[in-house]
């Protein structure tokens, strides 16, 4: 399948886990891709190299996205060396793990500025340049289970992934107009480093393991055939949806 022949996509957080998988996933169907990361380190290379593999361009942003100056430079840096974007995917976020009682401000605000001002103007400076250049566009963003469902020690997590589904639903009925669709994926729980406490712990993740229905973690590129599908024409009357890849986690139930 080659559905993004001639395509430029936008994809924050690309180094590693479902970010890569996403790159990856766009290249092999035949867009160029821009991907940000925070540090340019070994994980970097290797999702150039992945991309590269496919036979598409690959080009890399360090940047930070909880700037707000820096995600309008981000989209300048990617028209400046493809000269169009057509798919931005919000991908990149962070967590962080306390009670409540706990919660630092520093942490709160660090989460928040990734997880949802990062986005939110990102999404902005790309839009600007659709409505600007008369194009059509694509958003998706990688939200989670937890947009739905509550985790108990990660309420800024929670509350920054609230604010994603509810972002999402504005921009739908917002940007239609402009051509622009918008959807955000939820993942549930997936093999990626943001899950490295739980992989491992045997004990952890046999619990977890005990709340997703299909009895397994995810893939990344589980999630990242699913952006795909919601970036293609294949969802061109999908808007203001969220999509689960979560192996049945959300709504799992047993009295057993
Ligand atoms: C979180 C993971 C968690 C998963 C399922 C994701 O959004 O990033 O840490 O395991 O949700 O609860």
């Amino acid at each position: 399948m080659e559905r993004f022949k001639e395509k430029v996509a936008l994809i924050t957080g690309g180094g590693r886990g479902i970010g890569r998988a996403i790159c990856v996933r766009f290249a092999q169907e035949g867009a160029n891709i821009v991907f940000t990361g925070r540090n340019n380190d070994e994980n970097v290379a290797e999702t150039i190299r992945q991309v590269e593999e496919t036979g598409a361009k690959a080009h890399f942003i360090q940047s930070d996205i909880s700037q707000v100056p820096a995600v309008y430079s981000m989209v300048k840096e990617a028209l400046d060396t493809f000269g169009q974007i057509d798919i931005l995917v919000n991908n990149a976020g962070i967590e962080i793990n306390a009670p409540f009682w706990e919660v630092q401000e520093k942490d709160y605000d660090a989460v928040m500025d990734t997880n949802l001002k990062g986005m939110f103007f990102l999404t902005q400076a790309f839009v600007r340049f659709v409505k600007e250049n008369n194009r059509t566009g694509v958003i998706i963003n990688n939200s989670s289970v937890h947009e739905e469902l509550p985790f108990p020690n990660f309420t800024p997590y929670c509350a920054s992934k609230g604010g994603m589904q509810m972002v999402m639903r504005n921009l739908a009925v917002e940007l239609a107009p402009l051509g622009i669709r918008i959807n955000n994926v939820a993942p549930g729980a997936i093999k990626t480093p943001i899950n490295a406490k739980i992989l491992s712990d045997p004990a952890l993740l046999s619990t977890l393991k005990n709340n997703i229905s299909l009895g397994r973690l995810g893939e990344p590129e589980d999630v990242a055939a699913v952006i795909a599908f919601l970036a293609s024409d294949d969802a061109k009357y999908v808007t203001g949806s969220t999509y689960y890849v979560d192996g049945g986690l959300t709504f799992h139930y047993t009295e057993q």
